[in-house]
């Protein structure tokens, strides 16, 4: 298969090079970007120098149109709804990493994003790409919208609970926390070193864009959800996310029938991995597809902690990308993916 990549030189650009140079099945026909047309991938990321012998092109659909079988857009929010319309013109199937697809209500991505919301049709037909939960759409899907990295995180934590309603929705409490490589490759005061290092912020209180996705997506489950709260925060590390997650249970439960659930839900899920043995950290993921998982049941409060960990950039964005396009087109999901962590 023939690949595209949009975006390609952002960070998740550059992971979707990394994956896609050893998948199998791929080919990377073209690279694509507005600020470095023209010049060899390697001028933008050394790394590359002598593995990927090609120059950035134009993005504009004509310079895509038959030579993809697939594409990324690996582009802001904003950009992703201007040039999606156009890619599906043409035969490609789209993976889109950015916030233009996920939310299917136009007033909710208008007040979230502060952005005009994407074509409504085409965000209806848009298949939300959390692969775990929604194989069978993705399978059918033209394009997927991928979804968010604290989203991935919160939600595959929070599925089995919120899916067989074995918490109190509105008692659910996110707190999430990231690697600075989830704000992207455009520089930004919050990313910049001398502010970054040897700190630790939050920021976005109550008005983090994932919000909605992840209230979408838990109501998909669990029917009407009151909304949730969900605080981020920005960890001096370069990639990672933890989500630690707290609920009330709803019923009478212990330690053991949680992870009895968990291991019903994930068993067969060869990218979430339930750790029972000790708590996740963002290292035992960093560089792989894994969503690693572990469970605390404090019975003085009755209150469950999970804790989700993944690689914003590759559980996050890429990686996933990677597993929907492989279920896309009807590829093993694990198919190019099977990165061991990058430990220590
Ligand atoms: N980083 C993460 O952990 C992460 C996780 C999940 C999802 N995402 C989403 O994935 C998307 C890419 O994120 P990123 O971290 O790779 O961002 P990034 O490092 O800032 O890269 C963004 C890319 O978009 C391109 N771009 C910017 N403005 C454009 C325009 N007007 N037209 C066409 N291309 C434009 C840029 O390339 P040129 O300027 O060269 O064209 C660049 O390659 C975003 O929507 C982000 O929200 C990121």
């Amino acid at each position: 298969m023939k690949a595209a990549i949009i975006g390609a030189t952002g960070y998740g650009g550059a992971e979707l090079i990394r994956i896609l140079h050893q998948h199998p099945e791929v080919q990377i026909a073209s690279i694509h970007s507005t600020s470095r047309q023209g010049n060899p991938a390697y001028a933008s990321y050394p790394h590359l120098q002598d593995v990927l012998c090609l120059d950035f092109d134009d993005i504009a659909t004509e310079h895509i149109m038959g030579t993809a079988d697939v594409v990324f857009t690996a582009t802001p929010s904003g950009v992703s709804s201007k040039l999606i319309p156009g890619l599906m013109k043409t035969d490609a199937k789209v993976i889109d990493l950015s916030g233009d697809f996920r939310i299917k209500n136009p007033e909710s991505y208008e007040m979230w994003y502060k952005k005009p919301a994407s074509d409504p049709q085409l965000v209806n037909d848009a298949v939300y790409g959390l692969s775990e939960w929604y194989q069978a759409d993705i399978q059918q899907a033209r394009l997927v919208a991928n979804p968010g990295c604290y989203a991935t995180a919160a939600l595959l934590g929070l599925a089995p609970l919120i899916q067989k309603g074995w918490v109190d929705p509105a008692s659910v409490i996110i707190d999430a926390k990231s690697g600075v490589s989830g704000a992207g490759r455009t520089q930004s005061a919050v990313a910049h070193f001398p502010e970054m290092n040897d700190n630790f912020k939050i920021y976005k209180v109550n008005q983090h864009q994932h919000i909605p996705e992840i209230e979408q997506v838990l109501s998909r489950w669990g029917g009407q959800m009151p909304p949730i709260t969900f605080s981020t925060h920005l960890v001096p590390m370069t990639r990672g996310i933890m989500a630690t997650i707290y609920a009330n249970v709803a019923k009478e439960t212990s330690l053991k029938q949680l992870y009895e659930l968990y291991h019903q839900v994930y068993d067969n899920n060869y990218f979430v991995r339930l750790r029972e043995h000790n708590f996740p950290g963002t290292k035992e993921v960093y560089g792989s597809n894994f969503c690693d998982i572990a469970l605390a049941f404090d019975e003085r409060t009755n209150r469950i902690t999970i804790v989700s960990v993944i690689d914003n950039i590759m559980k996050g964005a890429s990686g996933q990308a990677v597993q929907n396009m492989n279920i896309m087109f009807g590829l093993c999901e694990k198919t190019g993916l099977e990165f061991l962590p990058v430990y220590p």
